[in-house]
C-alpha cells in the first residue's frame, strides 16, 4: 500500500483560535482537514455548519474533508459543496437505501469526491453495492458524536471486508480513537486514510504526531 492520507479533525482544535490551529496541522504536514458536521439529531452533539466551513475555506491551504453526521444529508450537499468541501462524506444510516446512489451522484455532480460512512453497528456488506461509485468509505471506529473516545478494535475488522470488494483506488478512511498504535492496526487491515483529533491536537509536538501516524 502507498502513502497514507492524514486528516486531522479540527473538532479537537480551539474554536476561538481556529485559523491558528488549522495552520498548526498544515505546517505539521497534514494532507487534509477533517471537518465534523453534527446536527443534534443524527448524533447528540452540535458542531460546525456551512458558514464556518466557508470561512475555513478562505484560509485553508489543504483540501476540506467534510464528514456529515446529519439527517437528510441530501439537502446539504449543495451548500457544503459551494462552501468548499473537497470530499463530502455522509452516513449510510442517515439515508434510505434506495436513495443512497442518488446522494453519491449529487455529490459527484459538483466535481468533488463522494464518501460513505458506517457506524460501529453497521456491517460492511451493507455498502458493497455502492463501492464502485464511491471515492471513499469512512469506517467509524467509535460511535460518532464526540472526540476523544476509545478505539473500537472490532470495527477495524470491517476494513479487509471492504478492501476485498472495493475498486483499487477506493480511499478507506478510519475515524475515532486513532493514534500511532491504533492507526497502525488500521493501515495493516487496509485503511489508507487516518482521521485523528485528540491524538494530534493534544500532542505537544504536532509535527511528530502526524509523522508517527504515517
Ligand atoms: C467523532 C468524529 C471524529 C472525532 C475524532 O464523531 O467523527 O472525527 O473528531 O476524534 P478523536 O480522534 O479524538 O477520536
Ligand atoms: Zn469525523
Amino acid at each position: 500500500m502507498g502513502s497514507v492520507i492524514i486528516s486531522p479533525s479540527i473538532l479537537s482544535a480551539d474554536f476561538a483560535n481556529l485559523e491558528r490551529d488549522i495552520k498548526k496541522v498544515e505546517d505539521g504536514g497534514a494532507d487534509w482537514l477533517h471537518i465534523d458536521v453534527m446536527d443534534g439529531h443524527f448524533v447528540p452533539n452540535i458542531t460546525i455548519g456551512v458558514p464556518v466551513t466557508a470561512s475555513i475555506k478562505k484560509i485553508a491551504r489543504l483540501p476540506l474533508d467534510v464528514h456529515l453526521m446529519i439527517e437528510n444529508p441530501e439537502k446539504y450537499v449543495e451548500p457544503f459543496a459551494k462552501a468548499g468541501a473537497d470530499i463530502l462524506t455522509f452516513h449510510y444510516e442517515a439515508v434510505e437505501e434506495s436513495k443512497i446512489k442518488a446522494v453519491i451522484d449529487k455529490i459527484k455532480s459538483f466535481g468533488i469526491k463522494a464518501g460513505l460512512s458506517i457506524k460501529p453497528g453497521t456491517s460492511p456488506e451493507r455498502i458493497t453495492e455502492f463501492l464502485p461509485y464511491l471515492d471513499m468509505v469512512l469506517v467509524m471506529t467509535v460511535e460518532p458524536g464526540f472526540g476523544g473516545q476509545s478505539f473500537m478494535e472490532n470495527c477495524a475488522q470491517k476494513l479487509p471486508v471492504i478492501r476485498a470488494n472495493a475498486p483499487e483506488n477506493l480511499i478507506l478512511q478510519v475515524d475515532g480513537g486513532i493514534n500511532d498504535k491504533t492507526g497502525r492496526v488500521c493501515t495493516k487491515l487496509g485503511a489508507n486514510s487516518l482521521v485523528a483529533g485528540n491524538y494530534i491536537y493534544k500532542s505537544p509536538d504536532i509535527k511528530s504526531a502526524i509523522l508517527s501516524l504515517r
